[in-house]
């Protein structure tokens, strides 16, 4: 069901970033690297959205986390917040389970609104909790669990 694991995404996501900075005209090699940390959060979001399966609604928080947010959040590609960044979270999540889900839905900027993916808001709500309370938080999802 996931053919594609973060590993192939950015395997794809460099050689696409790198193909892409030989095409801007081939420039030395000490903006490759620039170039690709630009272009990489992009190429790996379309993948990773094109990545999560299961039933569109039904999907937990982990699985969306990780179809669709883990390519930025894991490693901090483009500044995000890290799974686990005690202190990168601590002034985020004092924005609440609403506020989070707000800036999510609409993309906060280098994040794209819902981060890319086709997650319905309860499950952008899922996936900020799992996200949020492996990072100090104590978030409850609102209705559903
Ligand atoms: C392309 C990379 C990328 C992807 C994919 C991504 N994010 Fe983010 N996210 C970011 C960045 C960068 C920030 C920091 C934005 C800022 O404050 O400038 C961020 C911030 C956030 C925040 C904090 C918002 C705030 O108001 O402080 C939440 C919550 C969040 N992301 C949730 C998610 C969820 C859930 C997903 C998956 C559905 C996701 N992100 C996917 C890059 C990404």
């Amino acid at each position: 069901m996931f053919p594609l694991n973060i590993r192939t995404l950015a395997a794809v996501a460099a050689l696409t970033a790198s193909v892409a900075a030989l095409a801007m005209g081939g420039r030395p090699k000490g903006d490759d690297e620039a170039a690709n940390s630009r272009i990489a959060p992009v190429a790996r979001v379309e993948m990773a959205a094109a990545s999560v399966g299961a039933a569109a609604g039904a999907r937990s928080g982990e699985q969306i986390y990780k179809g669709a947010c883990a390519a930025c959040h894991d490693a901090g590609v483009a500044n995000a917040p890290k799974l686990g960044d005690k202190g990168a979270w601590a002034p985020r999540l004092a924005l609440g389970l609403d506020g989070l889900l707000k800036s999510a839905i609409v993309g906060k900027n280098a994040m794209p609104p819902k981060g890319g993916s086709d997650a319905s808001d309860t499950e952008l709500a899922r996936a900020i909790v799992y996200l949020a309370n492996k990072s100090g938080g104590s978030l409850k999802e609102a209705a559903a669990k």
